[in-house]
């Protein structure tokens, strides 16, 4: 194929310059060119933009009035992992996008494979593009998943335009494409891996879905920090984000949806790695809690509301001595969220960390995002500073405003209960969701409207 030529765009202003430089000649700002191709029919929208392809549209569109679209429901064919359809809304949807992010080993080829297995063996053609491993690495993996009489269609290749003839040839119900970093089009001289190849070979594969209606799954990885051309760059283009989470060193992974034009976000697919591959985890309420025989101070159990369904999570804090420069540090927990909640503890509470080093754990490598956690890391640093745990059976979760005020989680009625249903007996939560009327059975609640009463109300329990 004949090498077309490319554009650098930049990202800030979409002026275009014919060759790479720091910074863009039209605006000025640095760093922001990338590269694209120049052919119409390639991907980004930089020269649409700018006034010269106006001829293309010389054929008006037909116009629809929004009442009279037929507002059909996507058709959606289950994987048979039902995680995995959880978190997808229900299963895959023809001519959809999805992007699967997650750090390396984490198990997104492990968890694709499993699923077109099962779909090809519910009747679908499903197609596994392998550009990291070779035939005979995926087929090892095959074997070891139990899988070894896959009809799966595979095919190691990472060049652009071979994969799309190979597609357009065969139109699988279902296309992995493991993974977008090392896709390279011939389009572009940048390497497989940057940012213009990964959107310009996104933006091809997307159109080829659209038009031909199999439905493409990316994988992408990313570091810790999200940081590497990758995935990030596609999450607009694509119909669904997910990204698998959790610690490499224990066996849970959660595959958490981050945008679905065809479902709920928000919602939590909950495997286990073992011997023979992902296996769905159906009640993963008490997972992420650590098994201590008595109770360690420092330690506070969270009930979190993931998606749809409850969650126990332990979080632990550790309050030691620190240097001059004492230091903040979260793990699954938002480090400036940590920084505030201490300026509360200390304004309202009374409790000073300004010389000690302040570290916060989320157990297993769960990200917690809702503010409904304040409660539990606040009453986790008291009882590392006191060096007093709390009493076994303990369970926290409400919001903590800069006021000192303690504001009610969504769903409270569904924590407590979920929390009473593992066997734990004592609560400190929000007023407004303590119970009003009638008693959880087995749970004492103390229902506190400040962070002063929270910490009186555990002084009491001592
Ligand atoms: P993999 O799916 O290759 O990760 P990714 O594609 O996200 O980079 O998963 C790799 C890890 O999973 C590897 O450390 C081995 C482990 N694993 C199991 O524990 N059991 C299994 O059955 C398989 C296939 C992998
Ligand atoms: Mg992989």
């Amino acid at each position: 194929m004949a090498k077309e030529k490319s554009v650098y765009v930049c990202t800030e202003c979409g002026g275009t310059s014919p060759k790479w430089l720091g910074k863009c000649p039209s605006c000025g700002a640095w760093n922001t060119l990338i590269e694209q191709a120049a052919s119409p029919a390639a991907a980004g929208g930089g020269q649409n933009r700018f006034g010269t392809q106006f001829a293309a549209l010389a054929g008006a569109s037909d116009l629809a009035v929004l009442s009279e679209i037929e507002a059909s429901d996507v058709a959606r064919t289950p994987t048979g992992l039902d995680e995995l359809d959880r978190v997808l809304g229900g299963g895959i949807v023809a001519g959809g996008v999805t992007l699967i992010g997650g750090d390396p080993g984490i198990g997104k080829s492990t968890l694709l494979l499993q699923a077109v297995d099962a779909l090809q063996n519910a009747g679908q053609i499903a197609l596994y593009v392998t550009g990291e491993e070779s035939g005979a690495q995926v087929a090892m993996r095959a074997r070891r998943l139990g899988l070894e009489r896959s009809q799966v269609q595979v095919m190691a290749e990472i060049q652009l335009e071979k994969i799309l003839a190979t597609l357009d040839a065969n139109r699988p119900a279902i296309a992995v494409i493991d993974s977008i970093q090392t896709v390279y089009s011939d389009q572009l001289t940048s390497a497989p891996g940057s940012v213009a190849q990964v959107r310009e070979c996104a933006a091809h594969l997307t159109r080829f879905a659209k038009a031909s209606g199999t439905a493409v799954v990316l994988v992408g990885h990313v570091t810790k920090e999200g940081a590497l051309a990758g995935p990030r760059v596609l999450e607009h283009m694509v119909d669904t984000v997910l990204y698998f989470e959790g610690d490499t060193h224990s066996s849970f992974r959660l595959v958490r949806a981050i945008k679905n034009r065809f479902g709920a976000v928000n919602e939590i697919g909950v495997f286990a790695m073992t011997e023979r591959g992902l296996r769905g985890v159906a009640n993963p309420s008490a997972i992420f809690l650590s098994q201590h025989s008595e109770p360690v101070p420092g330690s506070v159990v969270l009930v979190t509301l993931e998606g749809t369904r409850p969650m126990l999570v332990e979080i632990q804090a550790l309050v030691d001595d620190g240097g001059p420069s004492p230091r903040r540090l979260s793990v699954g927990l938002e480090r400036d969220r940590l920084a505030m909640l201490l300026a509360v503890l200390h304004r309202h509470a009374g409790v000073a960390c300004m010389d000690q080093d302040v570290f916060v754990n989320a157990v297993g490598g769960v990200r917690i995002t809702e503010p409904a956690a304040d409660l539990a890391v606040m009453l986790a640093i008291a009882s590392s500073l006191r060096g007093k745990p709390l009493p076994k059976g303990f369970i926290a979760f409400g919001e903590v405003g800069l006021a000192g005020e303690v504001r009610p989680a969504p769903r409270g009625q569904e924590r407590l209960k979920e929390a009473a249903k593992l066997g734990f007996s004592v609560a400190i939560v929000p007023k407004a969701n303590a119970p009003k009327k009638g008693a959880i059975e087995g749970l004492t609640i103390h229902a506190v409207e400040r962070i002063e009463q929270a910490l009186d109300a555990v002084r009491s329990l001592d």
